[in-house]
């Protein structure tokens, strides 16, 4: 498979077969997304892999009493459909065979130090430069969707689990600085969606 045809391929999967995902396969991947480019070559992700069934259903149950919670604010008393569509894309990760948890570890440049004693905020000379941090950590995630593409499987990144942050930090055991970026599933696709329709090329470039 070419890498044109791996990401002509890919889509993100919901549902998996329950067939395990081979941990040497997954490890091999992890090893092979570490070649994405990366500020400084810091390296600043960290792959929390969830291949035990019960701690992925202990962590979804964190999420969803989170949703549920939230259900009960004053602001969401109209919101039922859109919580309910928000549960379904955070939920799914508990049934897929494996997920991993990415983690950025976080970097500053000496040049942010500078700009912080000059009297910048560290999240100002974080915007200043566009995030290197977390282009780099994903830079390694789709490198994964690729991979992962290539060898057989299917993934889905999520974000939305990161209602509940601060409890699958405690969770997942996750040190101080540490910040919790996606959630990657991966398993053999029980789904084959249609392609999601993207924008003209037109639209989105613009040449001088
Ligand atoms: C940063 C990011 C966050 C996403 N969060 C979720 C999510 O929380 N739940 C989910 O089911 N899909 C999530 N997705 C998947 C997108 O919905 C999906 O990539 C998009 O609809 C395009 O579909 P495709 O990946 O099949 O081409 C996320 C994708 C990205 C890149």
């Amino acid at each position: 498979m070419t890498v044109e045809e791996a990401i002509r391929h890919r889509r993100s999967i919901r549902r998996f077969l329950p067939d395990a995902v081979n941990v040497k396969d997954l490890r091999e991947m992890l090893a092979l997304a570490a070649l994405a480019p990366n500020v400084s070559n810091r390296q600043m992700w960290r792959f929390i892999v969830v291949i035990r069934e019960e701690l992925r259903h202990m962590l979804a149950h964190l999420v969803e009493a989170h949703l549920t919670a939230m259900g009960q604010w004053p602001e969401c008393v109209h919101e039922g459909p859109r919580l309910r569509a928000w549960q379904e894309q955070a939920l799914h990760f508990a049934a897929a065979p494996a997920c991993i948890f990415v983690v950025n570890q976080g970097y500053r440049t000496p040049l942010d130090q500078i700009l912080v004693e000059h009297g910048m905020r560290h999240w100002e000379t974080a915007g200043q430069f566009g995030h290197p941090d977390i282009q780099s950590v994903s830079c390694a995630m789709a490198y994964f969707t690729l991979l992962a593409e290539e060898r057989g499987y299917a993934t889905c990144w999520l974000t939305a689990p990161l209602v509940a942050r601060h409890d699958l930090h405690i969770a997942l055991e996750c040190k101080p600085g540490e910040e919790l970026l996606a959630v990657l599933t991966i398993g053999k696709p029980a789904e084959s969606p249609l392609p999601k329709p993207r924008k003209p090329v037109d639209e989105t470039i613009r040449w001088m």
